[in-house]
């Protein structure tokens, strides 16, 4: 490495590193030094400074700082040595023997060769497609809005049916069955016979950063029962789980968006293209993996994740999201708005403006996860969804603005049923111990018990209710001239056959109502568990229309106080937070006049 050494002392005395900078970015004079913009950090004020004097720069919020060669090499995330060929280029001075620094030593024939056939290869689809047997691929393409600058764009093409033609074509061209082995497209039928995996379908090449063609996915042109995509088996070059689908076009886009997209699928990709996003790559499914990590930290920006809106998508970006909170890089979600659509799908339903505004619908990591959990649902249990008020304590205890705290509290009640006023309390609770540094937040936890205390009255004040029910007509007709209807689905089932039964017999019997309940086909399963255990677990009073009243009152209390929180809920979403301060005010004071 000395030599490389002295050729780097050389070529410094050579490199004025404002040049060498402002050959990147705009610097300002700044005294005796320059300022600028600091391109390794999420800078929005210049706190850049290079200094001409001491042929340094220097960032001093991210501390990142070097000589002219570094500055090349983090800018560009290269090595060493293609950064001191970069600079010699730059300033335009090369010293003897610096055309043997910055390039691969070894070179890697085999690599070099299955490069060359799969390029090859894809000038073969490209031109495909413009033959007569491709019309098919090329309306296919139009039918997806692909036109013809966009297909050179991404170089699409048309694998032809005869797919012992397009190997004959790569030997004739040259290249031994071993390298055609090698690109992973021929699949052989019987030894010597080989035919293209492509075979019959629109052809989207796979790049690797450098824009070499190392892989393909091939799509079925009509919906039939072949997987939708083929793609390049794992090869020497194709590691399908390490590439990102575009980052060739992407890497570069990026640097002047300060932003990457992250989509699934190849449509999405070109849909963002369409409306002049670069900035976009695909990971061909839905999994985000550890290689895809490194790469998208290197590019220095934020990632804005943008999986499709359906299920399987919004669930994987759960996965995702918590794995980059935890490697700590930049980013955020795009809100689906509930909406299942895939960017592609609502580019053409709804067009371009559309598409803008939903990728510019951006979230943190806490509001994509309460967004998901109310939107999918996916919590049953209570202890699933005290684990993941366990998750949030954190998050909570960091938020300073009441408005905030009282919105992630509303709808943390919405996805558990838990009162928001007992998760406040808890908060408060973990405030203190937090402070006082005795208590963990996880003792504090397992105090709580909000299922308990909130919801939990009105449900026990209906399973009361219910219970008197079955065993007397007077409380049957209360239910139905006063209640008018139970808050929880089955409770509410079950009071119908009771009322049913009522009609027909002089006195309530439990077993004659669960008779009844045998007709019934879509939950009597459940319906009949909750009736037994009700009879089973309830440690009844004597029923008296005290106690009718009693349970009435309670019912009905309940029940508003949840339907306004969950109205004002509901009412809160998508306005500013002004607005939002000024309807939960005057939700408050309506609550308070109720109480007088
Ligand atoms: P999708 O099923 O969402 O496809 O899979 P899509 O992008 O919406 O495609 P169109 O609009 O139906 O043509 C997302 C991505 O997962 C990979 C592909 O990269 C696809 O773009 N995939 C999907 C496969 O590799 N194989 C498949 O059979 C399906
Ligand atoms: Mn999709």
């Amino acid at each position: 490495m000395s030599g490389n050494n002295t050729l780097a002392e050389d070529i410094l005395k050579h490199a004025d590193i404002v040049k060498v900078v402002e050959s990147y970015m705009p610097l300002i004079k700044a005294g005796k030094n320059y300022k600028g913009v600091c391109p390794f950090h999420d800078d929005t004020n210049p706190s850049l400074v290079v200094s001409p004097e001491k042929q340094m720069f220097k960032c001093f919020v991210c501390g990142t700082g070097g000589n002219a060669i570094t500055f090349v090499q983090k800018y560009e995330h290269i090595s060493f040595g293609e950064a001191l060929r970069k600079v010699a280029d730059i300033v335009d001075y090369h010293p003897a023997g610096l055309e043997r620094v910055g390039r691969p030593v070894k070179v890697d024939e085999r690599r070099d060769q299955i490069l060359k056939c799969l390029y090859d290869l894809n000038l073969y689809y490209q031109f495909a497609l413009n033959t007569q047997e491709g019309k098919k691929g090329l309306d296919y393409l139009e039918s997806r809005k692909l036109d013809n600058t966009l297909r050179n764009k991404y170089k699409l093409g048309y694998a032809p049916e005869d797919g012992k033609a397009t190997i004959d074509f790569l030997l004739k061209k040259g290249h031994s069955i071993k390298t055609i082995e090698d690109t992973g497209i021929a699949k052989m039928l019987s030894p010597g016979n080989y035919r293209d995996m492509n075979e019959g379908r629109v052809t989207f090449p796979i790049c690797d950063i450098d824009g070499n063609v190392i892989g393909f996915s091939a799509r079925r042109l009509v919906d039939d029962n072949s997987p939708k995509y083929m793609n390049t088996p794992e090869t020497y070059l194709f590691h399908k789980t390490n590439n990102l689908y575009n980052i060739h076009i992407a890497k570069d886009a990026c640097k002047l968006k300060e932003f990457i997209y992250i989509c699934e699928g190849f449509m999405d990709v070109y849909a963002l293209g369409k409306i002049g996003i670069d900035a976009a790559v695909a990971i061909m499914g839905t999994a985000l993996t550890s290689e895809h990590i490194q790469i998208l930290r290197s590019l220095n920006v934020e990632l804005r994740l943008c999986l499709d809106g359906d299920l399987p998508g919004q669930s994987a970006m759960m996965k995702i999201a918590k794995v980059l909170a935890k490697s700590g890089i930049n980013f955020r979600v795009v809100d689906n708005q509930g909406s299942d659509r895939d960017p592609d799908e609502i580019l053409n339903e709804d067009g371009k403006a559309a598409l803008e505004e939903y990728l510019n619908k951006l979230v943190s990591q806490t509001d994509f996860a309460l967004n998901y959990y109310l939107r999918s649902n996916p919590l049953k249990t209570n202890e699933e969804k005290k684990t993941l008020i366990k998750e949030f304590l954190p998050i909570l205890l960091r938020i300073d603005s009441q408005l905030e705290l009282d919105n992630y509290l509303r709808k943390l009640q919405k996805i558990t049923g838990f009162d928001a006023e007992s998760i406040r309390d808890l908060l408060k609770r973990a405030r203190v111990t937090v402070s006082q540094g005795e208590e963990t937040t996880k003792a504090v936890f397992q105090n709580f018990h909000p299922e308990r205390e909130a919801l939990q009255k009105l449900v026990t004040a209906e399973r009361e209710l219910l219970y008197q029910m079955s065993q007397n007509k007077r409380a049957v007709s209360f239910y139905e001239q006063k209640v008018g209807g139970f808050y929880d689905d089955n409770y509410r089932q079950i009071a119908n056959f009771m009322i049913e039964y009522a009609e027909n017999h002089d006195e309530m019997d439990v077993n004659g109502v669960l008779l009844l309940m045998q007709n019934e086909e879509e939950n009597r399963d459940d319906i009949i568990n909750d009736l037994t255990s009700l009879m089973v677990e309830t440690h009844p009073s004597q029923c008296s229309e005290q106690l009718l009243e009693n349970l009435l009152d309670t019912i009905n209390g309940e029940k508003t106080r949840i339907t306004d929180e969950d109205i004002l809920a509901s009412s809160l979403e998508g306005k500013s937070e002004l607005e939002q301060a000024r309807i939960i005010k005057e939700f408050r004071q309506r609550e308070l006049a109720k109480k007088k």
